[in-house]
């Protein structure tokens, strides 16, 4: 069985990551400062559903901070002999749009972090490094769908471009220290106690609570959304030893923004009022992944179509209702 640092382990994909590992009989470590990017109640929640079950222990700290890193390592070690199996960096900044306001909190945490993370790999002989990238690093340019070898050398956010810089220090891990590393670019994450900057779960609220749903843009832009328990399996599996790789998880199957909200229309059972907004200049038009290359050497496809991770999604809003129609949007 493995020992894992999960960093961003309240975060929606790493609660999702940890719940799995912990399912599997590995131990977790996980990390996170729980800052309030967005509404913390949504990451306490998730924490809550991880704590107490054998195995996991829970760190808050910053990934920016080597020194709240280096106290996780002493307290670690002074408590067993081995070290981690692997460092799978959930941890980050990851709204497209808000990274164009404030670009320096994206630089330090997704790229400097991931820097830190690097060498704590380095420093404590942990052989294996995920990370958690995106397919906004594709830009504008690149042809549908997106491949894992096609340029994305013009990333149109600061988001995109901080982390882009992290896949880079990867290599460059990889290259000086033989670190293994697996860079997961991963396409619109929705589902449960999914992100509230996110649209899936601005629709589901907005339109559960009658409120006004904002689009940017003439809603024709279309994303290749990804399940979270997809998301969270394809990256368990990128575990295994793979040298240097940079893999695609996406859904294979785009949908369009009106597509999505006439079936969160119906999952719900009513109507959206829609409010449309200026288009956002960091906002790509579409998203398609090229899953083959995670086919080829994880055996991982999605599972969950788009309608049954709605209605997942719906279900959870329903159950936590109470709470989540306060949870802020922005
Ligand atoms: C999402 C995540 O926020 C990123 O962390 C992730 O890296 C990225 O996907 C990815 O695939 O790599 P984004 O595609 O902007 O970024 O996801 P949403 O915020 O859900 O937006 C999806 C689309 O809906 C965008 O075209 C956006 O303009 C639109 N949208 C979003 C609205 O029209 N209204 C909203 O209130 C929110």
């Amino acid at each position: 069985m493995g020992r894992y640092l999960v960093t961003g382990a309240a975060g929606f994909i790493g609660a999702k990551v940890a719940e799995l590992l912990l399912a599997g009989g590995h131990a977790v470590v996980g990390a996170d400062n729980l800052n309030d990017a967005y509404d913390v109640r949504l990451k306490e929640w998730r924490l809550a559903q991880l704590e107490g079950k054998p195995g996991f222990e829970f760190y808050r700290l910053d990934i920016v901070n080597q020194k709240e890193l280096r106290e996780l390592w002493e307290s670690q070690a002074a408590n067993r002999e081995s070290s981690f199996d692997a460092v799978i960096n959930l941890a980050a900044r990851a709204g497209v749009r808000y990274s164009v306001e404030n670009p320096w909190i994206y630089v330090e945490t997704n790229t400097v972090g991931t820097l830190n993370l690097l060498e704590f790999c380095r420093q404590q002989g942990v052989p294996k490094f995920v990370l958690a990238s995106s397919s906004s690093v594709y830009g504008r340019e690149s042809r549908l769908p997106y491949r894992e070898d096609q340029n994305t050398d013009q990333p149109v956010s600061p988001y995109a471009a901080s982390k882009k810089a992290a896949e880079t220090l990867c290599y460059t891990y990889h290259y000086l220290y033989g670190l293994d590393v697996t860079v997961f670019r991963y396409f619109t994450v929705y589902g449960p106690a999914g992100r509230p900057d996110m649209l899936p779960f601005r629709l589901v609220q907005w339109i559960s609570e009658g409120r006004p749903v904002t689009i940017y843009g003439d809603g024709a832009q279309s994303r290749d959304f990804t399940f979270v328990d997809d998301i969270a399996r394809g990256t368990i599996a990128g575990l295994t030893p793979l040298g240097y790789e940079i893999i695609n998880l996406g859904g294979d199957h785009p949908a369009g923004l009106r597509d999505v909200i006439a079936q969160v229309e119906t999952l719900v059972g009513r109507p959206a009022r829609l409010e449309y907004h200026p288009a956002h200049p960091a906002d790509v038009p579409a998203t398609w992944a090229d899953i083959g290359k995670a086919g080829r050497l994880l055996d991982w496809r999605p599972q969950t179509f788009l309608a049954e991770g709605l209605a997942a999604l719906v279900h959870w809003y329903q159950e936590n209702r109470a709470w989540a129609k306060d949870v802020a949007t922005v």
